[in-house]
C-alpha cells in the first residue's frame, strides 16, 4: 500500500518566516500537510509530539547565523528522537562545508538557498519515497518479531494505569530511541525493556545486561569498557567490555542510578559521540548500542542532591516510561496472580486450578510493596502449600494491616531484617535511595537485601 501524498506530513523549520511561506506554498502544491516551526525549539517539540515523514529544517538561526551549529545540534536531536526522520537541511548558498559536515551526521540530503522550486520537490519526493520504504521494513520487521513472540518476555497488562504504557512500548520499540523506565522494585521494569528490545530491530543482536546496583564501584569502569592487559594488577588478559559485547545491539543498564559519579563522565561520552576506550588503552573504539536503563530511584531528586549529572540523565530519558505500582493497578492483580498460578502449578506438578474468593479479595488488599515480584512469590509459596485444588487465603499467608505484626523478640535475625526493610519501603513509598539512607545501608546493599528476600 502506498500512503498518498495528502497523508505525508512535512515539518519545515526556519527562522525567517517569508522563507516558510515560500516553502509551505511550493509543497502544499505537491499535495503534502505542511507545518511548521521557528526556531530549533519549537522543532523539536513537534518532533517530539507526532510522527513527521520528513523534516527540512534550515542550519542557521538568529542566534548564530553562520557557523551551522545550531541546524546541527538541532539534527542530532531529530536524530536522537526519531532515527528513521529524513531530514533534508538548507543552508546558504556558498556553504558547501557546513552541508557536508550535515550529510556525514546523517543528514538525507541538503538544498542551498535560494532554491530551485523543480529541485526541492524531486529531493522531498524522494526521501518521502524512501523514508516510506524504511518504516515499512522496520514495521514489517516489529511486527513479524511480535507475531512469531521471538523471546517476547510475557507482560501482563490489562488495567487501565497500563494502557499508556503499552502505547509507549508500540510506539518507541521499533525506534532507536533511549528509554529509562522507572517504576517501584519488582514493577516489571525488566520485562519492558525486553520486550523493547524484542520488537526492535536489533532483536536478533543480544540484549547486554549490566546492573549497576550489583557491582562494586572498583570493577565497574572494566565491566562497561573492558580493559586490556596490565591495566591494573588483576588485569591478567584482555577483557571485552559490555559496551562491546552489545555492539549493534542494546544494553540494558539496570539500576542506573549506583553508577559512581565519575563513570558517569565516560557513560555521557560514549552515548553522545559512541566512542569509547577499554580501561588501560588509549585505542578509541566505536561503538553502536542502543541503551535502555532502568531505576527504582528518583533521577530528578538524585541531580538536585549532585549525585548524578543532569546532562546524562538527558540523554537516557529521550523517553521515559513509568511503570505504576501494582496497587495504582488492581485489575492486573487477578490475571497475573492466574498466570503465575499456571507457572508454578505446571512446575511443581500440582493440579490447582485457581483461587478461592477470600484468597482473591486478600489479594485485592494487599498493599504488595514487593509489587508484581512479590506477587509472584506469594503464589508460589501457596501453590506449594495449598492442600487443594482451589487456593485458599490462608494459603497466601498474607501478612494484612489487621493482624498485629509479630514481637521482634520472636523472629529470627532474617525475619527482622524483612520486616525492617519493609517497613523502611512502606515509609519512603518504595524509594530505595531513601529506605537505604534510613537503614544506613549502601544502596547496592539493600538492593542484594530486596533481591534475596523476594521484595
Ligand atoms: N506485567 C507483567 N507480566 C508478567 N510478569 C511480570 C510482569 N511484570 C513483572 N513480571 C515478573 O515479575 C518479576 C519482577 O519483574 P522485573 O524483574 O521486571 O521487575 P523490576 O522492576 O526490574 O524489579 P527491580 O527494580 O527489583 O529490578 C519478574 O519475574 C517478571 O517476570
Ligand atoms: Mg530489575
Amino acid at each position: 500500500m502506498k500512503i498518498a501524498p495528502s497523508q505525508m506530513r512535512v515539518l519545515i523549520a526556519d527562522d525567517q518566516p517569508d522563507v516558510l511561506e515560500a516553502l509551505r506554498l511550493l509543497l502544499k502544491r505537491e499535495g503534502y500537510r505542511i507545518e511548521s516551526a521557528e526556531s530549533p525549539a519549537q522543532a523539536l517539540q513537534m518532533v517530539e509530539n507526532r510522527d513527521y515523514d520528513a523534516a527540512i529544517i534550515d542550519l542557521n538561526y538568529s542566534r548564530d547565523t553562520t557557523s551551522g551549529q545550531e541546524g546541527l545540534d538541532l539534527l542530532a536531536k531529530i536524530q536522537n528522537l526519531d532515527s528513521t526522520l529524513p531530514v533534508i537541511v538548507m543552508t546558504a548558498w556558498g556553504s558547501v562545508d557546513i552541508a557536508v559536515e550535515a550529510m556525514r551526521r546523517g543528514a538525507r540530503d541538503f538544498i542551498q538557498k535560494p532554491w530551485e522550486n523543480e529541485r526541492l520537490s524531486a529531493i522531498v519526493r524522494t526521501q518521502l519515497e524512501l523514508s516510506e520504504a524504511i518504516r515499512r521494513g522496520q514495521r514489517l520487521e516489529a511486527e513479524n518479531q511480535l507475531l512469531r513472540g521471538d523471546n517476547l518476555p510475557t507482560m501482563i497488562a490489562e488495567s487501565p494505569a497500563m494502557r499508556p504504557v503499552l502505547d509507549l512500548i508500540a510506539r518507541v520499540g521499533p525506534s532507536d530511541a533511549n528509554v529509562l523506565i522507572t517504576g517501584e522494585p519488582g514493577a516489571g521494569k525488566e520485562v519492558v525493556a525486553r520486550t523493547l528490545h524484542a520488537i526492535s530491530a536489533r532483536a536478533t543482536k543480544p540484549m547486554v545486561t549490566v546492573n549497576a546496583g550489583g557491582l562494586a564501584e572498583g570493577v565497574f569502569e572494566s565491566e562497561l569498557f573492558g580493559h586490556v592487559k596490565g591495566a591494573f594488577t588483576d588485569a591478567k588478559m584482555d577483557r571485552v567490555g559490555r559496551f562491546e559485547l552489545a555492539d549493534t545491539g542494546t544494553l540494558f543498564l539496570d539500576e542506573i542510578a549506583n553508577v559512581p559519579l565519575n563513570l558517569q563522565a565516560k557513560l555521557l561520552r560514549v552515548l553522545e559521540v559512541g566512542e569509547m576506550e577499554r580501561v588501560g588503552s588509549s585505542k578509541t573504539k566505536r561503538v553502536d548500542v542502543r541503551v535502555i536503563s532502568a531505576t527504582n530511584a528518583n533521577l530528578a531528586e538524585e541531580v538536585n542532591a549532585g549525585r548524578f549529572r543532569q546532562d546524562l540523565l538527558f540523554r537516557l530519558n529521550t523517553i521515559e516510561i513509568h511503570l505504576p505500582a501494582l496497587r495504582e493497578r488492581k485489575e492486573d492483580i487477578g490475571p497475573l496472580a492466574s498466570y503465575f498460578l499456571g507457572v508454578h502449578a505446571r512446575r511443581y506438578r500440582k493440579s490447582i486450578s485457581g483461587f478461592d474468593q477470600n484468597a482473591f479479595a486478600a489479594m485485592q488488599q494487599h498493599p504488595w510493596q514487593g509489587n508484581v515480584r512479590e506477587l509472584n512469590h506469594v503464589v508460589e509459596r501457596a501453590v506449594l502449600m495449598a492442600q487443594d485444588h482451589l487456593i485458599k487465603a490462608s494459603d497466601l499467608a498474607l501478612r494484612t494491616g489487621a493482624v498485629l505484626p509479630r514481637k521482634m523478640e520472636e523472629m529470627s535475625l532474617e525475619e527482622v531484617e524483612e520486616f525492617l526493610i519493609k517497613k523502611a519501603l512502606a515509609r519512603f513509598n518504595g524509594n530505595v535511595s531513601h529506605a537505604a539512607g534510613a537503614l544506613g545501608l549502601s544502596r547496592s546493599a539493600l538492593y542484594r537485601r530486596l533481591q534475596r528476600f523476594g521484595l
